[in-house]
């Protein structure tokens, strides 16, 4: 009857391929793309996709009905869902009619049923996620934000949306983006200089939404986010994008870094145990390889899950890690300092022998690498030069994921770090300061009327979401990237 017919359209193709009634059932209907056409004597065999799993549905259409069914049209097709004993599917659809809801030229469609390489996908962003392999990807994403959103909302954590339009660049990196509104960008230079910043100074894009949640954290409590921030950073590598998606989390009331660590630890292993065992991540696990060769092999991703899922990840010392750098110095083609930033190379061996599988947190980083916010640290022996309560969390290959934090809640102790810094504090100093030493006045004002101790991290969410979908490059997990040259629609 009429009922039963709106109920089984709602079926996406996936939901077909879990559904496997021993009887025949009639007047089924499915929607979606057509992935392949193979001509048959009085039929053509026909693959449907619509993006919800790797593997298409099978139909059998009437040769006189299959007008327009090609390859990348928008069909629906009204039929029997019938078991198909000899076929690859346990079921399969015998389409009695046939809608061509948006007509494709298989010539021309960019997507064809063969190996195409990342690079030619990337060209084209506005189809690239009609391959099943990208479909995934758009889905296990989202998984990832309902298990993170629960996480949270379990921890009683307020999600919170910080702005995007800031007038401070928070990590100090010099890798903002300045706003400037059409009207202005066209101006000849002089005539600008007459003219006021529609803002009445100058704003940036969000490098990190951090500062803000930290004046959120003193209000309501612990806080997260997922937000758009961007960088110009000239990096062309598989690691950075222009815009990302940053998870952040800030907490009131905490007395030291294991709480922040403990944090980001808890929050990746209920990732890992929520979607593990998800469709999704499963048909990612078992995804033929010709999908593509920038997949990384499904037995290094499974350890990646495993890694994360497991407890009680290293925690190692900056310093512990130069350490253990310096005895494999040979292997490193820049020689492992104190005082120095790691270098990725540094990065990617302790991610595979300090860890493991499992992700690995550095902590305590040189005070003079590291943000102006971070909390310095008691120091941990004599001859150490200041350290900071900071971490990095590093994962193999990958290296960094995410950075964290105790951040320096007390007034003069952040005056000074700024001075040190260069961003010396407005007002209480004379006025040749940069001006993006005012832009911070607000925050400095956060630690005059109750300031606890605070801290919090930041996840790279598409540099996670890549190491675990065992995408090689972060270019490829996200559906429009923009990085360093390129803006594609
Ligand atoms: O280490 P970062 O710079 O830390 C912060 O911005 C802190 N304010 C976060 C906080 O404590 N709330 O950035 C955090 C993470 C990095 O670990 C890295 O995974 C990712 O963001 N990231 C990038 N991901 C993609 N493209 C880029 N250009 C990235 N830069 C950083
Ligand atoms: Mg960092």
């Amino acid at each position: 009857g009429r009922r039963c017919l709106s109920q089984h359209s709602k079926r996406s193709v996936a939901q077909f391929l879990q559904w496997k009634p021993a009887e025949k059932v009639d007047d089924v209907v499915v929607n979606g793309y057509v992935r392949s056409v193979r001509s048959m004597k009085a039929h053509r065999f026909v693959s449907l996709g619509d993006g919800s799993s790797l593997a298409p549905l099978q139909a059998l259409v009437p040769v006189d009905q299959a007008e327009g069914v090609a390859l990348g049209a928008a069909v629906r097709f009204t039929g029997s869902w019938v078991a198909s004993p000899g076929g690859s599917q346990s079921h399969e659809l015998h389409a009695t009619k046939v809608e061509v809801l948006g007509p494709s030229d298989p010539k021309t469609f960019p997507i064809q049923k063969k190996y195409q390489t990342p690079e030619y996908l990337r060209t084209m962003p506005h189809l690239r996620p009609r391959t099943p392999v990208n479909a995934a990807l758009l889905r296990l994403r989202s998984d990832a934000i309902a298990s993170l959103t629960g996480f949270f909302a379990n921890r009683a954590f307020t999600q919170t949306h910080p702005p995007i339009i800031t007038s401070s660049d928070c990590e100090g990196a010099g890798e903002v983006f300045t706003l400037v509104p059409a009207s202005e960008s066209d101006v000849a230079t002089e005539a600008k200089q007459e003219k006021e910043e529609f803002f009445r100074s100058k704003k940036y894009l969000s490098v990190s939404t951090q500062l803000h949640l930290e004046a959120l954290a003193q209000s309501v409590g612990n806080v997260w986010t997922l937000s758009p921030v961007f960088r110009a950073e000239q990096s062309d590598t598989a690691r950075h994008l222009s815009e990302f998606y940053m998870l952040e989390a800030e907490m009131s009331f905490v007395d030291d870094l294991s709480a922040i660590m403990d944090l980001a630890e808890d929050m990746l292993r209920f990732l890992g145990t929520s979607l593990f065992g998800s469709a999704t991540v499963q048909e990612l696990l078992s995804r033929p390889m010709q999908l593509g060769s920038d997949l990384v092999p499904s037995d290094v991703v499974r350890q990646r899950w495993e890694g994360l899922m497991q407890p009680a990840w290293p925690r190692i010392t900056y310093s512990e890690a130069i350490d253990l750098l310096q005895q494999k110095s040979d292997l490193f083609s820049l020689k492992p300092v104190w005082g120095a930033g790691l270098q990725s190379e540094h990065e990617k061996y302790l991610a595979e022998h300090v860890g493991g599988r499992m992700p690995v947190f550095v902590t305590n980083y040189p005070r003079d690498i590291k943000a102006f916010y971070m909390r310095e640290a008691q120091p941990l022996s004599s001859d150490n030069a200041a350290t900071v309560e900071c971490f990095d969390l590093l994962v193999p290959e990958l290296c960094e994921v995410a950075g964290g934090s105790m951040r320096e809640h007390r007034l003069e102790p952040l005056m000074d770090a700024m001075k040190r810094q260069g961003l010396t504090a407005a007002r209480t100093s004379s006025d040749d300061d940069p001006e993006s030493a005012k832009n911070l006045d607000w925050y400095i004002d956060l630690r005059r009327w109750g300031s606890p101790p605070h801290g919090g991290f930041g996840v790279g969410f598409d540099r996670l979401l890549s190491y675990l979908a065992g995408v090689s490059t972060i270019r490829d997990i996200v559906a429009f990237p923009r990085w360093h040259g390129r803006c594609d629609c």
